[in-house]
């Protein structure tokens, strides 16, 4: 009876010297058939009590032998398997080139509108801004425009209420400035305005203009042209030209509109300046009296000039685009070609 017993626990450090083990799956089988709670060495302690008693201790001994050589086992082998999972980790290759984060790029109307102000401030102007939702009187009243003036239609304005709408043009903070602060003004105000047209590849019904307006002592129209003009062979180029044309606008009186000579063909004659070789950017005038009076600034001591440019016909012909369209609908290919320029 005991010898039989002896060749069970035998059988069972062979078994357990031979089993195999190659990946974390089997270690687990190993662990519990030799080292789990219901483990197939315990059984064999249960047998003790049958071996017979001369023999007790030697039984004794070659179970402890079992349940410890199952132990070490069992470390050798985690080790090996671990080191084995670690090979078989596949190492990326490091010299491949990265995916580059995409770096994006500045608006060309912001590329413009910074170009705009950075001009006039060395030429001592500062930058005034104002809210897009307007007051009649901001918007038009104070600017001068008669109560039936054509440009306070529906048409033309998104009105809120009957007080309230999107600003038309930037002219409006023209008078928060002039209602706040005294003369001597040199500032220039770049903004988002609205119109309600409809949306084509020449008109829209969302723009920008930067105005611009001095008052002082003394200034004149000789003042307003050489400003401008100084502005425009900054802004394209010294061999530049501009000229004045006469107009109407309700807040300026002499008013007129500035031309700058085609850079698309040097005047050759193109689609943008429609064969005419110059395209208008920009209203301007001195600021009529009624105005500054509008303002508590008085007319008889101060004088002043104005201007409103598009940033948007200034970006066009800068950089040849003939869709105003593109300018608002975050194409990144469209955005994507003003990466390199600052
Ligand atoms: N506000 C005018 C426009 O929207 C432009 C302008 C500004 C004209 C200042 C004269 C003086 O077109």
């Amino acid at each position: 009876m005991s010898q039989e017993l002896f060749d069970k626990a035998e059988a069972k450090l062979a078994e357990i010297n031979e089993y195999p083990v190659n990946n974390t799956e089997e270690l687990e089988k190993y662990r519990i058939a030799f080292l789990g709670t219901k483990n197939s060495i315990k059984p064999l302690f249960a047998e003790i009590r049958n071996v017979d008693n001369a023999r007790k201790k030697e039984f004794g001994q070659l179970l402890n032998t079992l349940k410890q050589t199952a132990e070490a086992k069992f470390k050798t082998l985690q080790s090996e398997v671990s080191q084995k999972a670690a090979q078989n980790i596949e190492i990326p290759d490091l010299t491949r080139p990265v995916n580059a984060d995409r770096i994006g790029s500045r608006h060309p109307l912001s590329l413009v509108q910074t170009k705009i102000i950075d001009i006039f401030a060395r030429i001592g102007f500062n930058i005034s801004e104002g809210p897009q939702i307007e007051d009649d009187w901001h918007n038009f009243t104070a600017l001068n425009f008669p109560p039936n003036h054509p440009a306070r239609d529906m048409q033309d304005t998104f009105f809120l209420d009957k007080d309230m709408a999107l600003r038309t043009h930037t002219s409006s903070v023209q008078i928060r400035v002039m209602e706040t602060t005294k003369p001597p003004i040199r500032t220039i105000s770049p903004g988002r305005v609205f119109r309600n047209e409809t949306i084509s590849a020449r008109a829209h019904c969302q723009f920008h203009q930067v105005e611009g307006l001095y008052v002082d002592e003394g200034v004149s129209f000789a003042d307003l042209k050489q400003t401008l003009y100084f502005f425009a062979q900054e802004m394209f180029g010294s061999d530049t030209k501009v000229q004045f044309r006469p107009s109407y606008f309700p807040f300026t009186e002499i008013s007129a509109e500035m031309d700058v000579s085609c850079l698309v063909c040097k005047q050759e004659g193109c689609p943008i300046c429609k064969y005419s070789g110059w395209v208008e950017i920009l209203g301007c005038g001195m600021v009529d009296p009624n105005v500054l009076e509008n303002c508590n600034i008085d007319s008889e001591k101060y004088t002043g000039f104005a201007f409103g440019m598009g940033v948007e016909r200034i970006t066009q012909q800068k950089y040849r685009i003939n869709d105003l369209r593109l300018f608002f609908e975050n194409d990144v290919r469209f955005l994507e070609q003003f990466n390199s320029v600052v």
